[in-house]
């Protein structure tokens, strides 16, 4: 055991001072104007034009009649509750819900409450919404962009309740922001690519050009899950357009930042890695285990996103199954021993009605498939997400950690990628999910990174 302990530490030693003396490589470069659409290629249109979501009626028939087919259900092990997976027995009660209860027209009107577009870039017709900041906001206020992305099984749905707290004044911040809530390509109303290739990079220069078209040269960005990622590339290539970068799902897979966070494991508590943060990480065998256990999905959607993808679009009961599932453990990991996955508990954080819209987006605009291929093309060999973790972000970072969140990520091993952390928070409750489960805290958080922000560059003329 002390052989392979010093061992161990020899080398990584040795690593950790590698990469030390490593120099940084240089960014993978982008092609600067690919085109994503069918077809040969277009001349670039600029028009923004006004959207509102209003599903045919053949279309919300044909759900309907899909939904109402009688379930095939296999009775779950006895105990079992969430351990297998979706409880049938769980099922049968949200799909009854969903059958007599949820009203797609009335959802419909309220998803219609923001201002939608959609705007043609790089061959795609890519749908966003906007919240504008309220006019009535005390003068010393600024009103700031704010670029805020989802991620997967997430969309736009997620941010109702976090948006009117991002648009109006909140006590103690020195800002409103002015939001702009893309829908990633393929996912949402979104056009999907009709080629491989488009990841998390080729995604945020579609969004910077987004944000530059509607004439926002320096922007907030907020984002978690892949919105997470797409934001930390934006922030890593574009510093010049992104004033801050706020995640609430963040980690850091540099060499460094591995060796520390094994080396931490052998060395007493506080000297690589916080007291404070040690139940959260270690033992690295548990972690490992529980992330093991939860992350089947990201394989099989890295790998054949098609073949699940086919099944799960033919049938609203199976898409459910499959999304809801995640919305269960990702909001608490102990959600998995209770019958119902927690999603039809009085406290569940998250209303049934705001998960089956959720669902019903990806149903009605047919993205399971496309969503699914998007963990193909960050994760395939071909485009690796993982491609510029060596590259740093140098922009003001603002790190929110939800204790439930999949996977936990201290402030000194985030320090390897976010060489300015403006704020790092642990947050007292909330997983995957914040601006769902905690949208004031969540807000809160973001407010108070982007005021701390901003006192410094008032300090600091340009
Ligand atoms: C499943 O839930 C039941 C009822 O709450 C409980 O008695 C049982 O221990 C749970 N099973 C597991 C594996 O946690």
């Amino acid at each position: 055991m002390v052989g392979y302990k010093t061992a161990l530490v020899t080398s990584l030693g040795a690593l950790g001072l590698a990469c030390l003396l490593m120099r940084e490589p240089p960014l993978p470069s982008l092609e600067p104007d690919p085109w994503w659409g069918p077809g040969r290629r277009q001349p670039e249109e600029d028009t923004v034009r006004p959207f509102k979501i209003d599903i045919p009626k053949e279309e919300v028939a044909d759900f309907r009649t899909r939904l109402s087919l009688p379930l095939r259900l296999t009775p779950p092990l006895e105990r079992a509750n969430f351990t297998y997976g979706f409880n049938s027995i769980a099922l049968a009660k949200v799909v009854d819900y969903w059958r007599r209860e949820y009203d797609w027209r009335e959802r419909e009107e309220r998803l219609n409450a923001f201002a939608h577009y959609k705007t043609r870039l790089e061959g795609l017709d890519i749908h966003f919404l906007r919240a504008k900041a309220s006019a009535q906001h005390p003068k010393e206020v600024k009103v700031v962009p704010l670029l805020l992305i989802h991620g997967w099984p997430g969309s736009f749905v997620e941010f109702y309740d976090l948006l009117p707290l991002l648009t109006t004044p909140q006590e103690g911040s020195s800002v409103v922001f002015e939001v702009v809530c893309p829908s990633i390509p393929g996912y949402g109303f979104s056009q999907a690519p009709v080629r491989e290739g488009l990841g998390i990079k080729e995604t945020g220069q579609i969004f910077l050009k987004l944000m530059k078209r509607l004439g926002f040269e320096k922007f907030y960005l907020q984002g978690g899950d892949w919105g997470s990622a797409i934001a930390t590339e934006m922030a890593t290539y574009y510093p010049e357009n992104v004033m801050g970068v706020h995640l609430n799902m963040f980690g850091s897979m540099t060499a460094g930042a591995i060796a520390k966070l094994v080396l931490g494991s052998i060395l007493p508590a506080g000297f690589l890695v916080a007291a404070k943060d040690q139940d959260k990480v270690y033992p690295l065998g548990e972690t490992s285990r529980w992330l093991l256990s939860e992350t089947g999905y990201a394989h099989i959607q890295a790998t054949k996103p098609d073949t699940v993808g086919g099944a799960l679009n033919q049938n609203p009961v199976a898409l459910a199954a499959y999304l809801l599932e995640k919305f269960s453990t990702w909001t608490h990991k102990e959600n998995v021993f209770l019958p119902d996955g927690g999603l039809l508990q009085e406290d569940f954080p998250i209303s049934l009605d705001v998960l089956l819209d959720n669902v019903c987006v990806y149903w009605f605009t047919g993205s399971i498939t496309s969503s699914m291929r998007y963990y193909a093309e960050n994760l395939g060999s071909r485009n690796s997400a993982f491609a510029t973790e060596n590259n740093p972000c140098r922009v003001p970072a603002g790190l929110a950690a939800f204790p439930q969140e999949i996977s936990y990520t201290p402030q000194s091993i985030a320090a390897h990628k976010f060489y300015d952390i403006v704020s790092y928070t642990d947050q007292e409750a909330g997983g995957h999910f914040p601006a769902l489960e905690r949208p004031a805290d969540l807000a809160r958080d973001l407010h108070r990174f982007v005021t701390a922000v901003e006192a410094r560059q008032r300090m600091t003329p340009a």
